[in-house]
């Protein structure tokens, strides 16, 4: 049984919530079931106004809750219905808004809901990958505003994060994301919901994605795995697409997986897509292996895929619409039913560490807010509350460049999954982790804890021995061979770590946010 076996949780939960709730999608081995044991296939759309990918640095980063506007849902939900939706797949979300009037029309149009976790300020970055404090807790939140809703089928923690060879180390924190979401979905006794990874579909690291997202212990991988595909664009074949080598690729995967994005629109727009591709994945073959898809995606923007342009209060079906329509109307998918489906498949091997993939699968350490604050009150030399988050980069520079074992306590190495305790802390306490180290170094002279104002001396109270313990005695199932506090560390950093010289100025810790849509990669 996958993890959606009937827990006590979920029966505690099943009393309490109204009869007329949508029931909880279950999994069980690669394949998604209605509680009645029906096979369940996404027909999905993708839902988000000026909708971003994450996993990079962005400009701009308001965004619009797609699910806290009830008038908007109103107008949409009666359109989505149309198009046979039973999932959508939202961006950024924000925790402190209030979901329900969204979330009830939606349940009503019988419509589940995968969302991502980040927002345009809070994602794992791929220039600068890290699995930190602040969006741990940013993600816990958007799980505690959804997990009261039934219809919720689970959460993506990132987006195309490794998007080609040369960012597969931010894989590593994407992991650890899923590990430590996945944990506290169980701590808090949440009904249970999925956590996977969306990725993209670059055919030089495509495989070894997909493979370490579904290899390891099942308490540090996916529940499910979804692929952004823009492969068939109007008129092609299974062979000409490389829908016959994703059908023979994901043939032996151990839990469902699902188009999270498709729908090319070359050569000629959204306009003109015909969308014989949706025929495709529903196709017999296809339905054996894979749990359907999520168009991309339901409002036309700039980059011109939508199906539907919005006006203020007015919605607009565009010629795209009525082709995605049909397609969908043609569907018929014969599933299994659960009680006769006996999953075989295992999980997959980890992929070989070598230049082309650079994320071990020994994963970094989980985030502990509580060890972060133990090392910054037992530490001497702290950043000075009015030191601008923008000087940061050129603080690092200097510590980090005047001696590398000063900062290995923050360092981590994808490669050897070797990860300095404190790796996992907030920007700003991973400074005075720095910061105090080469006060240290410099014997405290007081002309070592100033660094022009930006650091200021304190009474110390605890270790940094016993904070470095809290930090590795984490709930984790591996958090890594995170070595001590003191700068007799000898581990150094690597490609994705803070080594001097690799900090994009300045701007560097001030993390994410995402560019485009996930289609970038076209
Ligand atoms: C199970 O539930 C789904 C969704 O409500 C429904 O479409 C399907 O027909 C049901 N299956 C059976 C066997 O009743
Ligand atoms: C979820 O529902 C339970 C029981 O009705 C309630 O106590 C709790 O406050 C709700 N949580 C949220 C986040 O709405
Ligand atoms: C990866 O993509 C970035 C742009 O996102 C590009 O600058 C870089 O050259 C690419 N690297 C490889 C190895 O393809
Ligand atoms: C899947 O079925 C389609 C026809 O529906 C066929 O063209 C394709 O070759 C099949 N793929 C495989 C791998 O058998
Ligand atoms: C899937 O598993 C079968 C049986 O173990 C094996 O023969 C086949 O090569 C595997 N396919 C892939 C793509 O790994
Ligand atoms: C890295 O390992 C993969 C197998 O996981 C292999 O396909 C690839 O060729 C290797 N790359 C190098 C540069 O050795
Ligand atoms: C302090 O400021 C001076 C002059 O602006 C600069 O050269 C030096 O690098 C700064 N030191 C640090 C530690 O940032
Ligand atoms: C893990 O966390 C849970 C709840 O947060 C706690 O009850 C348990 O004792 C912890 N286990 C370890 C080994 O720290
Ligand atoms: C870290 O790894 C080294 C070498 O593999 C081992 O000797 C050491 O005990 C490990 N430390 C921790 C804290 O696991
Ligand atoms: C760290 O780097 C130094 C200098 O490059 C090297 O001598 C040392 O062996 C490295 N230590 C480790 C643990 O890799």
């Amino acid at each position: 049984m996958g993890i959606y076996s009937i827990s006590l949780s979920f029966l505690l939960f099943a009393c309490v919530v109204l009869s007329d709730d949508l029931p909880s999608i279950q999994i069980k081995g690669s394949k998604f079931f209605y509680a009645n044991g029906t096979q369940f296939f996404l027909k999905g759309i993708a839902y988000q106004q000026d909708s971003s990918a994450n996993g990079a640095i962005a400009t701009n980063t308001k965004f619009v809750d797609p699910l806290a506007d009830e008038a908007n849902c109103k107008r949409d939900i009666p359109l989505l219905s149309e198009l046979g939706t039973n999932v959508i797949r939202t961006y950024a979300i924000d925790p402190t808004a209030d979901h329900s009037a969204c979330m009830s029309l939606l349940n009503d149009a019988g419509i589940y809901v995968i969302s991502d976790l980040s927002n345009p300020q809070q994602s794992i970055d791929r220039g600068n990958p890290q699995w930190n404090v602040d969006l741990f807790t940013h993600f816990q939140q958007v799980v505690d505003s959804f997990a009261n809703y039934s219809n919720v089928i689970g959460f993506f923690v990132g987006n195309e994060v490794t998007n080609n060879a040369s960012t597969t180390s931010a894989s590593a924190y994407v992991k650890a994301a899923v590990r430590d979401v996945k944990q506290y979905i169980k701590d808090k006794k949440y009904r249970a919901m999925g956590v996977g990874y969306a990725a993209d579909d670059d055919q030089d690291i495509r495989n070894q994605i997909a493979a370490y997202f579904n290899c390891g212990p099942t308490e540090e991988s996916v529940d499910f795995f979804g692929y952004n595909v823009y492969e068939w664009c109007g008129e092609k074949t299974f062979e000409t697409s490389g829908y016959n080598r994703i059908l023979d690729f994901f043939q032996n995967y151990s839990v469902p997986v699902f188009f999270a994005e498709y729908g090319c629109n070359l050569p000629n727009g959204a306009a003109g897509r015909i969308f014989q591709e949706t025929g495709a994945l529903y196709a017999h073959n296809m339905t054996a292996v894979l749990s359907g898809g999520i168009v991309y995606e339901y409002f036309e923007e700039t980059n011109d895929y939508g199906l539907v342009k919005i006006s203020g209060s007015s919605a607009t079906k565009l010629e795209d619409f009525t082709a995605l329509q049909q397609q969908i109307q043609a569907v018929n998918i014969q599933g299994v039913e659960m009680a006769n489906y006996n999953p075989s498949n295992q999980p997959a091997s980890c992929p070989t560490v070598n230049s082309t993939w650079e994320s071990s699968d020994k994963l970094p350490p989980t985030p502990d807010s509580d060890a972060c604050s133990c090392m910054v009150k037992a530490s001497e030399c702290v950043v000075s509350s009015s030191t601008d988050s923008s000087n940061y980069g050129s603080l690092f520079d200097y510590v980090c460049g005047s001696d590398q074992s000063l900062c290995s306590g923050i360092n981590g190495d994808t490669s050897t999954g070797v990860y300095g305790p404190y790796s996992m802390c907030s920007d700003q306490d991973k400074l005075t982790y720095v910061l105090n180290q080469y006060y240290q170094k410099q014997k405290k002279v007081s002309t070592a804890c100033d660094f022009n104002s930006s650091a200021e001396t304190q009474t110390a109270s605890g270790s940094l021995d016993k904070c470095s313990q809290l930090a590795t005695s984490g709930n984790a199932t591996d958090s890594g061979n995170a070595t001590g506090s003191g700068s007799d560390d000898e581990d150094n950093g690597s490609a994705d770590s803070l080594i001097p010289g690799n900090w994009p100025l300045g701007a560097v810790m001030l993390i994410t946010i995402l560019v485009s849509t996930g289609v970038v990669g076209l």
